[in-house]
């Protein structure tokens, strides 16, 4: 046998809703790469029926209750992954809610509007706050925040609005915690994972969640020197 070196200890990642769509092929992937996967989920018993899913790397998938609508319960999640895992060296900000899809933007409520804000930004926010600072003493870090096409300002119209609005926050998140870590290799992206066949996109979708997850899985896993602070689709840099 070839001598290969001491074993890297693996990376763990933390996937925020990860027990069904987009979040749970994310799951997936990572833990086919060899990463220890967190599979965080608002409902425990359906976050640890979903990793038994992951047949063949459920060795790798950790299920754990995460609610990101919950400050405490965010304070509780983070808390536990530093104790179990020493922290968090890839964060997945994938759960969202997308409310009032077809309303127009002077007819959904304030309280619309703040659920959107409170779950798909700054549930993401906070995660941020209480992860990312571990991932600066280390040295090492990947979060990616998943956003929309939605989201963005230069073509956006009055699709969604509470849920777009949350999106652009999202980016703007995006940005603010990239910079933070300029330097100090924990690189910060956005990616818009396309119209994709789940809950919230629909069976007319075109994507499959394999094509939705790829770039979200790709940014996860970036080499060092690696971009940070961009918006991606299918891999490629795209406007905000
Ligand atoms: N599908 C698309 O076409 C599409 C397009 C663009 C962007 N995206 C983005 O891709 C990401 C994943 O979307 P998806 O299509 O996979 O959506 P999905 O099938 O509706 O799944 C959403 C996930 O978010 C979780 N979630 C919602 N509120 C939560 C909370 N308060 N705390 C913790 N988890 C919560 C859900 O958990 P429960 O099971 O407990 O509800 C579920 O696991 C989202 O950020 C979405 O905005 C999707």
């Amino acid at each position: 046998m070839p001598n290969r070196g001491p074993t890297l200890p693996s990376r763990t990642a933390i996937v925020t809703g990860g027990n069904r769509g987009i979040g749970l092929e994310v799951c997936r992937q990572l833990a086919r790469r060899g990463l220890r996967v967190v599979l965080a989920s608002r409902n425990l018993e359906r976050g640890a029926s979903a990793a038994a899913k992951l047949a063949g790397h459920a060795a790798q998938v950790e299920a754990r209750a995460l609610d990101v609508a919950d400050p405490r319960s965010i304070d509780a999640f983070a808390a536990g992954v530093e104790a179990e895992f020493g922290g968090a060296d890839v964060l997945v900000n994938n759960a969202a809610v997308l409310l009032a899809e077809n309303d127009d933007v002077f007819d959904i409520p304030l309280d619309t509007f703040r659920a959107s804000l409170e779950i798909n930004v700054l549930g993401a926010l906070q995660l941020c706050q209480r992860l990312v600072p571990g991932m600066h003493r280390r040295r090492y870090g990947r979060v990616v925040n998943v956003t929309s096409g939605a989201g963005q300002l230069e073509d956006m119209g009055g699709y969604a609005p509470a849920y777009s609005l949350s999106k652009a926050a999202l980016n703007a998140v995006t940005r603010l915690v990239a910079y933070a870590g300029r330097g100090r290799n924990v690189l910060v992206n956005a990616v818009d994972p396309g119209w994709v066949r789940t809950d919230m996109g629909g069976g007319a979708a075109p994507r499959s969640v394999e094509q939705g997850a790829d770039t979200i899985v790709w940014c996860a896993t970036l080499p060092d020197g690696g971009p940070t602070g961009t918006l991606f689709h299918d891999r490629v840099p795209v406007a905000w």
